[in-house]
């Protein structure tokens, strides 16, 4: 065939596919329907998902016009940025075997015998074979793969956060591979953290990141369009993981140092107030002078960043597990009582809380170093997991503890667990001594009508499945809002998933292919014009064979053309 023609029909089909398939790749949420949950009325268990898509077309095109809820979270679970540790033949020679070959062959060795010289040669030599270029090839498959990986991310939480409009960002923590690294190579990998996968994003600013206490300044309002919001768009809350920092057997005052300086720190409280336009609903807020009788509190939203990383024992470093404690303790005492309504407690950690083999994936789990010290978790204990639903949420299996038990409204948001979960944590008061806190998944708690039942007191746990290609480049998106009526705040959590990793392989060569034919053909198509005839050459080949006397053809004269027909 003739390069120029082949190439023609080639793109035909070429740039069609390659535009249809970058298209889906860069607007994927829009595609898939992605949004955040509207605001919905109790009595609709199921979410609308039509409707919020809807919604944030909506914000879109006519922003004031949308219903969407005042806070909207984009949720991350595990980027896990890998690096050196995963490349075979970091920092060492890829050749080796060769290169002592030539050693041995160029008389650089110590060798008495020169039939040990040659046998020498001959074994490296199969070594360059056999090891050296697999190792080799895997390695830059894996640069490859690595490169491509921190740019995978970064679509994720680019488009998603383009199209889905999020007030806020989190990463559920194991924002890099491994604990061990090096000081170079956590540079190297927070360098690729911001300015590859979160780029644009910003660590929250210490001074922001506040310690929980009686007084408080607000980290911003909700539902207001100031410049707080802005900067609280492209913020992103770094929860610490294992891989950051190590479990309580590994976690020390460096790792955790270079995670803080780098990510901003790792617990800390953010309290966000909803202001009331109702001015009626405005009047029924309690008030010391005015409204003492009122239960009703302003609304507010705090979020707790907790690095549970070492609230287990036993722990490498006992002071720092103390400040651990300490923060909890101070979370739960700066905390509204329970009997009050308005404030809504949102727990950003990284592993997951307990419970039994079956409910999730991940089943208890817990390994120690020879000398103590956890080394590996997948749960946190049911002590430590009672230190959140009891302490920070104020749940209690006993009718008669303050607020019927029933506790502060909230959610947790974790990760490490990369498969993901949706629990719910209840206590049935009416067991009497035998009660005890159980699991069951989300949907299953739902149909069988446990939340909000008076006598059993629960928390939803949601585990936000890895971004990691390996679990389809998930992404969490939660919203929660202020039901004034009940003045209550209420939540929704919806998955979005790009997809395995190969796909955005897959277009990104596809669209090089077509760009690298596209330009072969431009150089055919300027060559032609510039005077190599390519096209009428091959053109005046084919539609010359060996013409047999044919009369209406030959009365023809070749190249005349329609235009000199009567
Ligand atoms: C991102 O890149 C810029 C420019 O190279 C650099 O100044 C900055 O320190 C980088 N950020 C991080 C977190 O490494
Ligand atoms: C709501 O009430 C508080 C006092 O409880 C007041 O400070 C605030 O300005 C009121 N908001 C509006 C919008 O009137
Ligand atoms: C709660 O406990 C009571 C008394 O033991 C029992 O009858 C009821 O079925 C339990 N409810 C659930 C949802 O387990």
């Amino acid at each position: 065939m003739f390069p120029a023609t082949l190439l023609r029909n080639v793109l035909r089909i070429l740039i069609p596919f390659a535009v249809a398939c970058t298209f889906y790749l860069y607007l994927y949420p829009v595609f898939l329907g992605c949004a955040f949950p509207l605001p919905q009325s109790l009595e609709q268990t199921e979410p609308n998902t039509a409707a919020a898509f809807q919604d944030t077309w909506r914000q879109h095109v006519i922003p004031s016009s949308s219903n969407a809820a005042p806070f909207r979270l984009l949720a991350l679970g595990d980027p896990q940025l890998e690096g050196d540790t995963s490349i075979r033949n970091y920092n060492r020679e890829p050749f080796l075997h060769l290169t002592w070959a030539f050693r041995h062959l160029s008389f650089q060795t110590d060798q008495p015998s020169l039939r040990k010289r040659f046998r020498q040669v001959f074994h490296d030599l199969v070594d360059f074979w056999f090891d050296d270029i697999p190792d080799t090839a895997e390695s830059i498959r894996k640069r490859i793969d690595l490169f491509g990986n921190d740019f995978y991310l970064a679509h994720i939480y680019r488009t998603l956060k383009w199209w889905t409009k999020p007030t806020h960002v989190t990463v559920l923590g194991d924002l890099l591979g491994s604990q061990w690294i090096r000081e170079k190579e956590f540079n190297r990998r927070s360098w690729r953290f911001w300015n590859r996968s979160f780029k644009g994003g910003e660590r929250v600013p210490d001074e922001v990141a506040t310690y929980p206490g009686e007084e408080y300044e607000l980290a911003g309002l909700l539902g207001v369009e100031d410049s707080n919001a802005t900067a609280w768009r492209s913020r992103i809350i770094n929860v610490a993981g294992n891989h950051d920092v190590g479990y309580a057997g590994d976690l020390t005052v460096e790792r955790l140092e270079r995670f803080e300086r780098a990510f901003g720190k790792a617990a800390y409280e953010l309290r966000f107030e909803l202001p009331i336009t109702n001015l009626e609903a405005n009047a029924t807020v309690y008030d010391a002078e005015k409204n003492p009788d009122s239960n009703r509190l302003v609304p507010e939203l705090r979020i707790v960043n907790v690095n549970n990383m070492n609230l287990d024992t036993p722990a490498a470093d006992q002071s720092l597990q103390d400040k651990t404690y300490a923060f909890v303790n101070d979370v739960i005492n700066t905390a509204s009582a329970v009997e009050y309504l308005g404030h809504f407690t949102l727990v950003l950690t990284h592993i997951p809380l307990y419970k039994p083999e079956g409910v999730c994936v991940d089943a208890p789990y817990f390994t120690f170093h020879a000398g103590g010290g956890v080394k590996e978790q997948n749960l946190l204990s049911a002590d430590a997991s009672r230190g959140f639903l009891e302490g920070i949420f104020g749940l209690n299996g006993d009718p008669n503890a303050p607020g019927q038990g029933r506790g502060r409204r909230g959610v947790v948001l974790n990760g490490h667990d990369h498969e993901g979960c949706d629990t719910y944590h209840y206590i049935n008061q009416t067991e009497g001594d035998e009660r005890q806190w159980r699991a069951t998944r989300w949907h299953s708690a739902r149909a069988d009508g446990l939340p909000g039942k008076p006598e059993m007191p629960g928390l939803r746990e949601v585990t936000v499945r890895s971004m990691m290609g390996g679990f389809g480049g998930n992404a969490g998106l939660l919203s929660v809002w202020f039901d004034e009526i009940d003045w209550e705040w209420r939540f929704e959590f919806a998955n979005c998933a790009l997809g395995r990793q190969y796909f955005w392989w897959f277009v990104h060569t596809l669209d090089l292919i077509t760009l690298v034919v596209l330009a072969v053909y431009g150089i055919f198509q300027v060559a032609a014009a510039a005077g190599f005839d390519i096209e009428s050459t091959t053109v005046t080949t084919t539609s010359n064979p060996p013409v047999k006397s044919n009369k209406a053809q030959a009365s023809i004269p070749v190249g005349s053309g329609d235009a000199k027909k009567p």
